[in-house]
């Protein structure tokens, strides 16, 4: 059985991903079916009844910086043994609304904890384990502060100052440096259309 791929979809608050990600997964799912395959769609914070519960905390609950990181990356390890491994074993893909690089976006850039730390966790919760492709919306904070402004009441991270969203951002950036071959970074200031259009080659060259 040969293993399936892991798809991270990744951003600022704001940076619009979420609009793209169910036409995302019809596009693998056309991709993949011939072969019996299908696509799993999951979050983080979440994907799993631990997690989703977590997620509630997380993103509703004030706490200690470093007890925010090791939660979000205990209801990582639940996500990756419950759903993400047996789903890639299966052969099927999973595709992720965040994953650890958005730990080290806010838990590190955000919010300052060490890196050092979350590489650490990161160790201990995904051995050498990474996305097989990672899509980043990238947008200024003045646009994504602007897009969550229309939204509902805010969460705990969507009240969030710009300078935070700017470290966030920044920080984003920098793993996708870290790691070309594995990201694909979107202007996510273009509009929809034209979104899709490079969404579509992302989508042929996997
Ligand atoms: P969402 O609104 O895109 O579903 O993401 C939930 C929020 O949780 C979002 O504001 C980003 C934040 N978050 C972290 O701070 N660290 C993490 O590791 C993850 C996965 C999400």
């Amino acid at each position: 059985m040969v293993r399936g791929k892991f798809i991270t979809f990744e951003g600022i608050d704001g940076a619009g991903k979420t609009t793209h990600l169910g036409w995302f997964r019809e596009r693998l799912e056309e991709k993949i079916a011939s072969g019996g395959r299908s696509v799993v769609m999951t979050r983080e914070p979440g994907g799993t009844a631990l997690g989703e519960s977590l997620r509630e905390l997380l993103l509703n609950q004030p706490m200690d910086l470093e007890t925010e990181a090791l939660l979000m990356f205990a209801a990582r390890r639940e996500h990756l043994a419950l759903v993400i491994e047996p789903a890639l074993a299966r052969g099927d893909w999973v595709l992720s609304d965040r994953f650890s690089d958005a730990t080290f976006a806010y838990q590190g850039g955000g919010r300052g904890l060490p890196r050092d730390k979350l590489e650490a966790l990161e160790r201990w919760v995904q051995g050498g384990f990474q996305p097989d492709l990672t899509v980043l919306f990238d947008v200024p904070t003045n646009v994504a502060s602007e897009r969550r402004g229309a939204v509902r009441a805010p969460d705990k991270f969507e009240s969030e100052s710009d300078s935070f969203f700017g470290r966030t951002r920044a920080e984003y950036l920098r793993r996708a440096a870290e790691s070309p071959d594995r990201f694909v970074v979107i202007d996510a200031t273009q509009s929809v259309v034209d979104i899709q259009k490079k969404l579509e080659k992302v989508v042929s060259s996997i």
